[in-house]
């Protein structure tokens, strides 16, 4: 059977610099997607990436628990539907994904993590942790996963991969550029599958 297409409209998640973000938004600029950036929205309110979606005219809102109280996470997934999003990509969201949003969005949720899930995941493993884990281990590859998000934290089905080796010289600062680079160019690289319908979201 011939893949079907998805027409991507996508809504963002991101707690800080929002780099992986950027690069979406960048393979969309350059016309190399083919989708629509409807909504960015962040729980911190001095995110660089509310600043990255207004500066290209994206909506950019900050909703968080201080904003929303116990009402965030139906918010949430109320805004990303007033807003026709119907793919939501976390990228750098420190927070979990709650029961509404989850609801809502079922087999359409992305994450992005800097390591070889199901390797290197779970609660606690975040940011520089999971670099220094990884060294700690002494693994000799490393990398970044794409994966559809579920109630567990870093547990749904894996997308995509893209791998880079651990030199004996690393350090979990060098680690985290290289699979940063990495995370970069797989965001858009599976965000285009998906909407080639290479990858069918509705099989999981
Ligand atoms: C990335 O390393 C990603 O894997 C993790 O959070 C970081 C976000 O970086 N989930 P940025 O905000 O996209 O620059």
């Amino acid at each position: 059977m011939a893949p079907t297409p998805f027409e991507l409209r996508l809504g963002f998640l991101a707690s800080h610099g929002g780099s992986n973000l950027q690069a979406i938004l960048d393979a969309i600029t350059s016309g190399d997607l083919a989708a629509q950036a409807q909504v960015v929205i962040s729980n911190n309110s001095a995110s660089k990436s509310l600043e990255r979606a207004t500066s290209q005219g994206i909506p950019a809102l900050h909703i968080s628990s201080q904003t929303h109280g116990e009402n965030l996470d139906q918010f949430l997934a109320q805004t990303l539907l007033d807003h026709k999003v119907n793919l939501l990509v976390l990228a750098g969201y420190m927070k979990k994904t709650g029961p509404a949003v989850l609801k809502n969005f079922p087999n359409h949720i992305l994450n992005i993590h800097p390591a070889l899930l199901p390797k290197f995941g779970g609660q606690g493993m975040y940011g520089m942790k999971v670099h220094q884990a990884v060294i700690q281990a002494k693994e000799n590859t490393s990398g970044a996963t794409i994966h559809l998000v579920n109630a567990e934290y870093d547990k749904g089905p894996i997308l995509a991969q893209r791998k880079v080796p651990v030199l004996p010289t690393d350090t979990p600062e060098t680690l985290q550029i290289k699979v940063l680079e990495q995370e970069h160019l797989l965001y858009p690289e599976t965000l285009k599958k998906i909407a080639s319908g290479e990858i069918d979201l509705e099989a999981y």
